[in-house]
């Protein structure tokens, strides 16, 4: 339930998730990463308000009339094959009010049943490599809870969630010792950033449902993985290969729809 101000004006009307990088909404990128790495179903986690999110998965009254006046119109049908194919798999569960990443999973307690799942921010795009691939198959080698992250300039840390580190196990994964939820730079122990990609335990819930409001107001995700660190359960930090784009302020936004069409431009 995000406002989404640092990208006004458009989500003034227009949810984020639908704002389009080289003519795909933005939400498709997440949801073929998963689909790429093995997931089956998805929930998305909306508001009233963003309620076209959800119209943009059910307008089939839209495609079966426009297929039936063009049946030859092969990109229309693989357009809505597309959205059938999302739709299936997906279920909308709502957070009216924005309170926080870690109020918004806990609405999703009833819906997911599995001992681990996997948690993706809609405004982290990671190209080149499919870091949700990669945090599934650490997982099911190391058995422990993973965050994706990446270094980021000491300056910009109080933007994302920061961490610490125990141990090394390689190059590229670490035993996270704390993590806090956008420090000041003299308060952040080091400049390891929280990008929005997890593989969450299900005891997280436990954790959420009596979390007090922390950084802004907020309930967050950060403060919950915190507490289970605390009690001595395993977090992995992965430093994932992929290129990670910030589509969450307007620059990022910008940024990553050059650096997408780029690519697309590369390729054809
Ligand atoms: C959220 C998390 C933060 C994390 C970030 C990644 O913040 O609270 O810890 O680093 O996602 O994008 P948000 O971007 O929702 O403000």
């Amino acid at each position: 339930a995000g406002q989404w101000t640092r990208l006004l004006p458009l989500t003034s009307v227009l949810p984020k998730e639908l704002m389009p990088i080289n003519g795909k909404p933005v939400i498709e990128y997440i949801l073929d990463e998963c689909i790429k790495s093995g997931i089956k179903e998805i929930i998305l986690i909306i508001s009233k308000r963003k309620n076209i999110i959800k119209k943009y998965f059910y307008n089939d009254v839209f495609y079966k009339n426009l297929i039936k006046k063009n049946k030859n119109d092969k990109k229309l049908k693989f357009e809505y094959s597309k959205i059938k194919k999302y739709k299936k798999m997906i279920k909308f569960v709502y957070q009216n009010s924005p309170r926080g990443t870690g109020d918004a999973v806990l609405k999703c307690k009833n819906l997911i049943k599995s001992k681990y799942f996997l948690m993706l921010m809609p405004d982290d795009l990671i190209i080149n490599s499919n870091c949700s691939a990669s945090l599934i198959k650490l997982h099911n080698r190391y058995k422990s809870p993973i965050i994706a992250s990446k270094k980021v300039n000491k300056k910009d840390v109080s933007r994302w969630g920061i961490y610490s580190v125990k141990s090394k196990i390689n190059k590229k994964n670490f035993i996270i010792k704390d993590v806090v939820e956008k420090p000041e730079i003299k308060y952040a122990p080091s400049n390891n950033a929280v990008i929005g990609r997890y593989i969450l335990p299900r005891i997280i819930f436990t954790k959420l449902k009596k979390l007090k409001k922390g950084k802004d107001g907020e309930i967050h995700i950060t403060d919950a993985i915190k507490k289970l660190i605390y009690e001595g359960n395993e977090f992995i930090g992965h430093n994932f290969v992929g290129k990670y784009l910030d589509c969450g302020t307007m620059e990022g936004y910008i940024k990553s729809s050059l650096k997408i069409s780029k690519i697309w431009n590369f390729v054809l």
